[in-house]
């Protein structure tokens, strides 16, 4: 079972970044408790980071033919990023999106989300404890929809 953990742009400063927002753990912090758990859960993850949303597609094409599932935040494409939204679609594979902070208590444009209407669900707030609940999430899907 291959999961694809992608961050989309500025999340490659995570630790110097709005610590109020995003905590002070970095990217590298965060991709070691992932690995880390998948380890436990018996699934294998693939990090990818771009701060280019064509970069983004262009990964989403070329990985998600060998891959289960998508655990994504896609920073701030979340709000706008419509090619990144049409290649998540095109893969097929369930989504689960991820924020570090909450993006309905934010500012207004932050609210909507192109991926959320694609995606099995969102995790938003919790920090980055949410990447590894949304890997839990989407393990275990995966894994009851294999003995289905
Ligand atoms: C974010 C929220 C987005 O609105 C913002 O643009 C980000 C990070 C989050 O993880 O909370 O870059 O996706």
């Amino acid at each position: 079972m291959k999961i694809l953990v992608i961050n989309g742009p500025n999340l490659n400063m995570l630790g110097k970044r709005e610590t109020g927002h995003y905590g002070s753990e970095t990217l590298a912090d965060i991709e070691g408790r992932i690995n880390d758990r998948a380890g436990e859960l018996g699934a294998e993850v693939e990090f990818f980071q771009s701060n280019h949303e064509g970069a983004i597609v262009d990964h989403l094409q070329e990985a998600a033919g060998n891959a289960d599932g998508i655990v994504i935040n896609p920073g701030a494409l979340t709000h706008y990023g419509l090619s990144m939204r049409d290649a998540l679609a095109d893969t097929a594979l369930p989504i689960v999106e991820i924020h570090l902070s909450n993006i309905h208590a934010r500012e207004r444009f932050r609210r909507r989300s192109v991926v959320a209407p694609l995606a099995v669900g969102q995790v938003s707030g919790l920090g980055w404890r949410g990447y590894l609940y949304a890997l839990d999430s989407m393990v275990a899907r995966l894994k009851e929809a294999s003995q289905t």
